[in-house]
């Protein structure tokens, strides 16, 4: 059986994507063969396939960091044919073929089934984004926030993570300050629920040691000067998720936050969340951290022949919310 799969591999000195036919047994080996129906698109999806930044530790392989879909066979016992389930991240387009194919083949510690309450269009309008968002709030709420300790700040708003790290946080009470780059997108996350809405252009960074303490927390997916700004800019006890790079990956900071303020930085790394935890964070996303604004969150549905068209739309910040793909009907 032959199949249609969008196939990266090394092309003279960079990265070349193309549509294949490809077989079942060409599949990186797995326990679990899924019959994909929808993946999306991630910011690390389109770096990966235009080349754009490193994420194929091996070549070649099918892009797509996440998929939904349906079993087609299983050699363990704890999956049948026919279940409905999501895999996100877990080596997928990294070590793994991924989820821009009409077949994946993936080890079954990758494999969650759908919970209750979530289709595989919702869970696919989450991905990654929606699962990173959802596991750095179960991590911050961990380390003791609740929604009477103040403000909690998103950069990087309108992307997929920021979209849905605000609707949840919203929803659960949380006064949300978003940080934007794009004016044009203030009415997008006022519908969202963000409280305030800051330009990015307009915000200064001061460089204080310790800055006014503002945020009971922060989720951030921008990185740089930005992240030191934050981590100066918490209040005793808060913490800021580190997510993201879009602004730089390099980040200085005192120790004066830490030892003065007891300020927490936690490093978020969903591709490689135990599974306890990934289970846990999934269960959350279908219960109490359920977005009540999924469906406005989901900007677009675009068809799998399309993909190359809109990878570049990602590496100049044109899109935001989600963007699902319909990888078979
Ligand atoms: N650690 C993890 O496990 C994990 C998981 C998922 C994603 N990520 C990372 O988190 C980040 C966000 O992912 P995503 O899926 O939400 O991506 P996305 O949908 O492409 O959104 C990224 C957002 O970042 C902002 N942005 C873009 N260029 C920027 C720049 N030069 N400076 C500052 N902000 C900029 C934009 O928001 P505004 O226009 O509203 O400012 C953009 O919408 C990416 O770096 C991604 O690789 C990490």
């Amino acid at each position: 059986m032959h199949f249609k799969a969008l196939r990266i591999d090394q092309h003279n000195s960079g990265i070349l994507a193309q549509y294949q036919q490809m077989s079942v047994d060409e599949l990186t080996a797995g326990e679990v063969l899924i019959r994909v129906e929808y993946s999306s698109i991630n910011y690390k999806d389109a770096l990966a396939a235009t080349g754009a930044g490193q994420i194929l530790r091996r070549f070649p392989l099918n892009g797509g960091i996440d998929l939904a879909g349906k079993i087609e066979h299983s050699t363990v016992p704890q999956f049948t044919q026919g279940q409905s389930v999501v895999v996100t991240g877990s080596g997928l387009s990294e070590t793994l073929d991924g989820g821009y194919a009409e077949f994946a083949r993936v080890p079954a510690s990758a494999v969650i089934i759908i919970p209750e309450g979530l289709s595989a269009l919702d869970v696919m309008t989450l991905g990654t984004a929606g699962f990173t968002a959802a596991l750095a709030i179960h991590r911050i709420e961990h380390n003791g926030l609740n929604p009477e300790q103040g403000e909690v700040f998103v950069s990087g708003a309108s992307g997929g993570v920021g979209s849905l790290a605000i609707n949840m946080l919203v929803d659960r009470g949380y006064a949300v300050t978003a940080l934007t780059g794009r004016d044009s997108q203030r009415e997008y996350l006022q519908q969202l629920g963000a409280q305030q809405v800051l330009l990015r252009q307009n915000l200064s960074l001061t460089t204080l040691p310790l800055e006014k303490a503002r945020f009971a927390a922060a989720i951030d997916n921008v990185g740089g000067e930005l992240l030191s700004w934050l981590i100066r800019s918490l209040r005793n006890q808060g913490s800021v998720a580190s997510i993201g790079l879009t602004g730089g990956s390099d980040v200085h900071t005192s120790v004066m936050p830490f030892i003065l303020r007891g300020v927490n930085v936690l490093g978020i790394n969903s591709a490689a969340t135990p599974r306890p935890l990934r289970e846990t964070v999934w269960q959350r996303i279908a219960t109490d951290l359920k977005p009540s604004k999924l469906d406005a969150t989901r900007t677009r549905i675009v068809e799998f022949d399309q993909l190359l068209d809109v990878f570049p739309e990602y590496l100049h910040n044109r899109v935001h919310g989600r963007t699902v793909v319909r990888i078979s009907h």
